[in-house]
Formats: structure tokens, sequence, C-alpha cells
């Protein structure tokens, strides 16, 4: 695997922390039997792992930015550079023993992703990408699918915690476009969606009411294996507006179309 520094430093504090987990996950499956429950182990399991990857990002690169879904924003000295990163990504199916979750780091520059590393520790898969350097999963490279029909398309969404507002609008979202696809998929890790769609598995994504660290890593991902992303309203920046839509060339206008409601 070829990469930058920078590069190397995010997988290695993905490596990491995905290791941090995988045996806090093992515990998890223990603790649902118990009377107190998985919750508070779980979001201890959480702030572990945004520590270790703090500390090996932070350490490498002091003087960069940080936004971590656990610890909140902290600018750097440099004000170009900024660390965008959740620690895990796919709680409540952590929390429930369901091995569908993520690690996702980001590296912003001048407000473009640049770096991006997802990593699955339960399925052992290292998503990866680079600006101008495509998009990889371990050592294959990434293509979005080339499916061209609406009807044998499956797309992916989510509905934030607790709605956050949002539903009311997904719900619309979701009768407009499940009697034209082939189906629609709920799996709770926005930043496996977006990896899922960069690896041709999906054929597109959306999610209204979504933060900067669920989706910063993966909008590289699926740009870098030839799809397109955006927000939901045409000039919106996802990071900013916490809407987001992506697919592959053939499909993402339709869909937007279908979304908004066009
Ligand atoms: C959540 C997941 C989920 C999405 C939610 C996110 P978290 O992230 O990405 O798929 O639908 O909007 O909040 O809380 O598990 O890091």
């Amino acid at each position: 695997m070829q990469g930058s520094a920078n590069l190397n430093l995010m997988i290695k504090a993905a490596r990491k922390a995905g290791r941090s987990l995988v045996k806090d996950f093992r515990e998890v499956e223990n603790l649902q039997v118990s009377a107190k429950g998985p919750g508070d182990f779980v979001s201890k399991a959480d702030r572990e792992a945004e520590r270790i990857i703090k500390e090996e990002l932070m350490g490498g690169r002091p003087s960069y930015g940080w936004l971590g879904e656990e610890t909140g924003e902290t600018a750097g000295e440099d004000p170009t550079r900024r660390w965008i990163v959740d620690p895990l990504d796919g709680t409540t199916n952590f929390l429930h023993g369901l091995p569908h979750w993520s690690v996702s780091i980001a590296l912003e520059h001048k407000g473009q992703i640049v770096s991006a590393v997802i990593f699955d520790p339960a399925k052992d898969e290292l998503y990866w990408a680079e600006k101008g350097a495509g998009a990889w999963m371990n050592d294959k490279r990434l293509r979005v699918s080339g499916r061209r029909n609406m009807i044998e398309a499956i797309f992916a969404t989510g509905v934030p915690f607790g709605g956050r507002g949002t539903l009311p609008a997904t719900l619309q979202d979701l009768a407009r476009l499940m009697p034209v696809c082939a189906g629609v998929r709920r799996w709770g890790s926005a930043a496996l969606d977006l990896a899922y769609v960069a690896a041709g598995r999906y054929d597109g994504y959306w999610e209204r009411g979504i933060n900067a660290w669920d989706i910063a890593a993966g909008m590289l991902l699926v740009r870098e294996a030839g799809g397109f992303v955006s927000g939901i309203r045409e000039d919106d920046d996802p990071l900013e507006k916490g809407a987001v839509i992506c697919g592959n060339e053939g499909l993402f206008e339709p869909f937007r179309k279908i979304i908004r409601g066009e």
C-alpha cells in the first residue's frame, strides 16, 4: 500500500483504535445479559478509541486542528488542516453486538478532504483514499457500480438517533424511492454506507441530519471511486449542512431528483 505519510499515520491510528474496539466488542456480548446493560461500557469504549486516535494523530501532527465526535473541536496552529474523526460510527450496532461499525478518519486541507480512512475491524476491511490517487479496500482498487436502471439499484440511508427532526422528510423520501428501485437498506453506519457506495455494493446513499465526522472520509472514497457526492440541495456543503447524497455516474441525477421530490 503506497500512501502519503499522513495516510500511513491515519491507518496506524485506525488500526490501533480498531484493536481496542474489537476487545471491547467481545465484552459487549457478555454485558448484554448483565442487569446494568452495556450502555456506559460502550461510551467508555468510544471515548478510549478517540483518545487513542487523538494521541497518534496529534502526536504526529501537533499543529493540525481537530474535530472529533467525543472531544469536539480544537483550532490548530495551522488553520488550513484539520483531522475529522468518528472513533466509532455505528455505536448502536456495537451496543447490540451487531458486527457492523467502523472507525472513520478524514484529513481536511483548505476546506477539502484530501485523505480518508474507514476501518471495519470486524470484517478486516480497511478503506482508504487520497485525493487524485483513487479509492481502495485493503489492496483492491474501488470503483462505484455500473448500474444504470433504478429498478435494479439498491440504496442506503440512515435516520439520526431519535429522528432529530428529519424523520418525516426521510419517510417521504422512502415513499417516493422504494416503489422505483430494488431496495433500501438502513444498516446503521454512515461511514460504511459511503464506503459501500465506493465499493459498488450500494448504488447510492443519502441521509438528512448527519454530522461531518460520520461522512467526511466516506465522501472522498465515493469521489475517488468515480461517484458523485453533494448536498441534497444543489449548492449545500454536506459537511456544513448535515445532509448528503451520493451515487454512481449513471444514477446520481435521477436518484437526487427523486430525493428532492422533483
Ligand atoms: C450514526 C450512524 C448512523 C446514522 C446516524 C449517525 P454514530 O453515527 O452513522 O448510520 O444514521 O445519523 O449518528 O452515532 O454511531 O457515530
